[in-house]
């Protein structure tokens, strides 16, 4: 089951180098190495990295998987401030706890957003009407132009792909989704539409559509590149005028958010859509880069986060499954920005001031939906429990803003969905993907999302 899990990696990972570079993959292996290097310099760390465990359950250093094994940790409280005052008051948070959490974030883990971000122009470049399944859709699809004149040696252009129901007379709330989109831009993929071809839960855009509701891709590597040799370039090189990055800059995942951003600002303008009511949506590294947008930018409504795991919703002090060492190894450490490689050398993960409880609770009071697979099938990698313990962790801010958290601390059996309040949890019997929880999440969604 594992190996099913390390080839659907290993698929996505050659398919993300891919199509984010136009040079060799010994290359992009080669400047990797070159920028975690110069990164390391900076950071004054001359040691190597601790290792992480590996993926392979039958490797000698297999991660744990035992929950006999998990050692004790001590989680930092979201809700007392770092000068030991407790948050009480719907105001202590949004005044004082709130931007502390957010500050640690960015100083440590994710990165800062630079102030100097240059503008970006929407232009529809194509549209047709189209199916999802039985039902008829408008698609469009838009390139976001970020104005290089500072530095016309890189180039930025945002894809972005807008489905909505046809002949749409109001505005219509919408799910985006970090992803790809098939190229060349022509039609979709047939969608089964009947009884007898759909031995499956209907595909997501279809789902979507069926509601009234529209859907958006988002393509993450039009923004950043999904290895630390394209830190030099994409919207982080363009910033930086091709050097390389500092120590508190954003890394991919920002990045990737920033992207969301400048669509809901293009949602904004759109009259047929409900900018009100936009969710965002991801799996895997997408899932993390969902949940890192829902925390930073207020204006998404709902976030649906797909098997996000380490880097996303699930623990870090937790020790089941991908740990901060793998993280901030060369080849995932540019999803952060550079001061997070000093928690798997110089320092250790009881040093990070933050966990992925409060990434969560930055959310707050605004729903989140936290989906895993399961774990015959996805493998433990990716710690299910972990990320239900977050949410757990991260309902006493929600609480205190007058929501609801998770209802209990006994993890769910597989298939029951906890969707009673605004952090909302199911472990779906399917794989690495969010496709088996959509029904779920969408039923959950007409809470807020009803007309
Ligand atoms: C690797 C990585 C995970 C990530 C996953 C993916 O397994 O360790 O953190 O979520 O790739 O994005 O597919």
């Amino acid at each position: 089951m594992r190996s099913l899990l390390s080839f659907f990696i290993f698929l996505t990972t050659i398919t993300t180098i891919a199509q984010n570079t136009t040079i060799s993959k010994d290359s992009t292996v080669k400047y990797t190495e070159i920028d975690f290097l110069n990164m390391k310099e900076q950071l004054g760390i001359t040691l190597p990295n601790r290792p992480g465990p590996s993926g392979n359950p039958s490797d000698p250093n297999a991660a744990n998987s035992d929950e006999t094994k998990v050692v004790p940790y001590t989680l930092p409280n979201p809700l007392v401030s770092i000068n030991g005052t407790k948050i009480l008051t719907e105001e202590a948070w949004w005044n004082l706890r709130r931007p502390e959490i957010v500050e640690q974030f960015e100083t440590e883990m994710y990165g800062r957003k630079p102030q100097n971000i240059p503008d970006v122009t929407w232009t529809v470049v194509s549209e047709k009407d189209t199916l999802a399944g039985p039902y008829p859709v408008t698609e469009r699809l838009l390139m976001g132009k970020v104005d290089n004149a500072d530095y016309p040696q890189i180039d930025v252009t945002i894809e972005l792909l807008i489905g909505l129901p046809k002949d749409l007379k109001q505005a219509t709330p919408l799910v985006t989704r970090f992803g790809f989109i098939d190229w060349p831009f022509g039609p979709p993929p047939a969608e089964p539409n009947s009884y007898f071809m759909s031995s499956y839960e209907p595909l997501w855009k279809q789902q979507l559509i069926s509601q009234n509701w529209g859907y958006a891709i988002l393509v993450t590597s039009s923004v950043q590149a999904d290895n630390g040799a394209g830190l030099t370039s994409g919207i982080i090189g363009l910033v930086n005028k091709g050097k390389h990055r500092s120590t508190e800059d954003w890394g991919a995942l920002r990045a990737w958010a920033w992207g969301a951003e400048k669509v809901m600002d293009y949602f904004e303008t759109d009259a047929l859509i409900d900018a009100n009511r936009i969710g965002i949506e991801g799996t895997s590294r997408y899932g993390k880069a969902a949940l890192v947008t829902m925390a930073f930018d207020t204006r998404y409504a709902l976030g649906f986060i797909g098997s996000s795991g380490a880097g996303g919703a699930s623990l870090l002090r937790r020790n089941f499954g991908e740990m901060i060492e793998n993280l901030a190894s060369s080849s995932e450490y540019h999803w952060f920005s550079g001061n997070f490689i000093k928690y798997a050398s110089t320092l250790k993960i009881d040093d990070l001031p933050v966990d992925a409880h409060e990434l969560i609770a930055l959310c707050a009071p605004r729903p989140v939906f936290i989906s895993v697979g399961s774990p015959l099938i996805e493998g433990n990698w990716v710690d299910g429990k972990g990320m239900f313990l977050a949410g757990v962790e991260a309902s006493p801010v929600y609480e205190l803003l007058g929501k609801n958290g998770l209802p209990n601390t006994t993890y769910p059996t597989m298939g029951s969905a906890l969707t009673d309040g605004e952090i909302a949890f199911r472990q779906h019997a399917g794989g690495h993907s969010t496709g088996p929880n959509w029904s779920t999440f969408i039923s959950w969604s007409h809470t807020y999302w009803n007309d």
